[in-house]
């Protein structure tokens, strides 16, 4: 599948806030004088080929979000809900090989149909094009979903995760620093909670105890969001997502791997052997979910304990099912919307792995009304009619 030239830096998009100056904060340091480089072309290339101004300025009352991790799995399909509602959404990737580059490329393709999307071909550990990117633009909601995913590859690809996950994480929150968004809402994990016996896992839960790279790279980022929401004041949630599974899904993830093999004939390796339970969320639940929370910046403790800011609007959250499920019954699941048996090859416990994830979302119940309503059963039944129609 080719893909058309969608490589747009939203320039001309500025939406400003009620209450809120423009260029507020704009002390960037040195100006720019190395333009950045932005899908191969520099920012006045790409400017100069689009001005949308006019057309924007009649959509003054939607909101101007950026998405980073746009074209993934939970990126893509918040972008499309967003654009749905008539949002303005600037989506940036950097487009990785981690997993099929023309999946999300696939994704793209759908949202580069929306005439209030643009993409940015953009890597944010750069930290010269983020710096950019912000002072070019005033979001109202910064989503950072970019990162690198996956717990087993962390063992090999330690440099992915401090690159994208810790200096690019580190980079989104100096921009936001700089041009204070509404809201920061950014990707945390459930593998924070390691190998935490309690059940099910609250955020009042110790996760000072991570067992994998990724986990340690997640809990660090809200280690950081703390610290710039204390110290500058940015209303900033963290989600720790819980196994979200569906169609346009990541092939690195089990039920991926699962239903192309049962579909091909070919082995698949079922861990721990087939003991293990996960908290599998479906990803229109948490697109329901996220939209939500994206509207309710967290708002100041006031706890008078504060430097800089004298506030703190910090939230962690988790959004998960609330229900785990066996992986034995999982591929069972599988095998019957397939209409074909798994060849299973029974291993032991992975290195960095967790036996179960179950979370507790009372509070996000109590906060946003969240419900996940997808059974594995429909939520499966969908991806696989996906899976078929997709790949063939
Ligand atoms: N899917 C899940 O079950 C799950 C569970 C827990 C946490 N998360 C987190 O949610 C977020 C989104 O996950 P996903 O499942 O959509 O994963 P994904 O891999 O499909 O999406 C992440 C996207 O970010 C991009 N990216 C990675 N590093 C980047 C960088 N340095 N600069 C720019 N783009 C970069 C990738 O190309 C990819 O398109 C991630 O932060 C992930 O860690 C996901």
């Amino acid at each position: 599948m080719t893909m058309g030239p969608v490589w747009i830096l939203s320039d001309s998009l500025r939406f400003l806030t009620p209450g809120r100056t423009e260029g507020a904060d704009s002390s960037w340091g040195p100006d720019g004088l190395d333009r950045p480089v932005v899908g191969g072309l520099t920012v006045d290339t790409l400017n100069s080929s689009f001005d949308r101004t006019e057309k924007y300025k009649k959509r003054k009352t939607y909101m101007n979000i950026l998405i980073t991790g746009g074209a993934g799995f939970i990126g893509f399909h918040l972008s499309k809900a967003l654009l749905d509602k008539g949002d303005t959404v600037t989506g940036i990737d950097n487009l990785n090989d981690y997993y099929d580059v023309e999946l999300k490329k696939a994704r793209l393709e759908i949202l580069k149909k929306y005439d209030n999307f643009s993409f940015i071909l953009m890597d944010i550990a750069n930290r010269n094009a983020v710096k950019e990117l912000f002072k070019n633009n005033e979001f109202n909601i910064v989503v950072n979903l970019a990162a690198q995913a996956g717990v087993r590859y962390s063992i090999d690809n330690p440099d992915a995760y401090v690159d994208s996950n810790l200096v690019g994480f580190a980079n989104i929150l100096e921009g936001c620093r700089h041009s204070m968004p509404d809201h920061l809402v950014y990707a945390s994990s459930s593998s924070v909670y390691g190998a935490n016996k309690k059940m099910p896992f609250s955020t009042d839960d110790n996760v000072d105890h991570p067992v994998s790279l990724y986990a340690a790279t997640k809990k660090s980022n809200e280690l950081m969001a703390h610290a710039y929401s204390h110290l500058y004041a940015i209303p900033v949630t963290g989600l720790r997502f819980f196994t979200v599974y569906g169609p346009w899904g990541r092939p690195d993830m089990a039920y991926f791997k699962f239903t192309k093999s049962i579909l091909k004939g070919t082995p698949i390796d079922v861990y721990n052997h087939g003991k293990m339970k996960r908290d599998f969320t479906y990803i229109d639940d948490i697109v329901k979910g996220v939209i939500k929370i994206m509207g309710m910046p967290p708002v100041s403790d006031n706890t008078g304990d504060n430097l800089a800011a004298g506030k703190k609007a910090f939230k962690i959250y988790n959004i998960g099912n609330n229900m785990p499920v066996k992986l034995n019954y999982f591929i069972e699941t599988l095998e019957k919307l397939i209409g074909k048996k798994a060849v299973k090859n029974m291993l032991p416990m992975q290195p960095g792995d967790v036996p179960a994830t179950y979370a507790d979302i009372d509070e996000l119940q109590a906060d946003t009304g969240f419900k996940p309503e997808t059974s594995i059963e429909d939520g499966l039944e969908r991806f696989v009619k996906w899976y078929r129609k997709f790949y063939g």
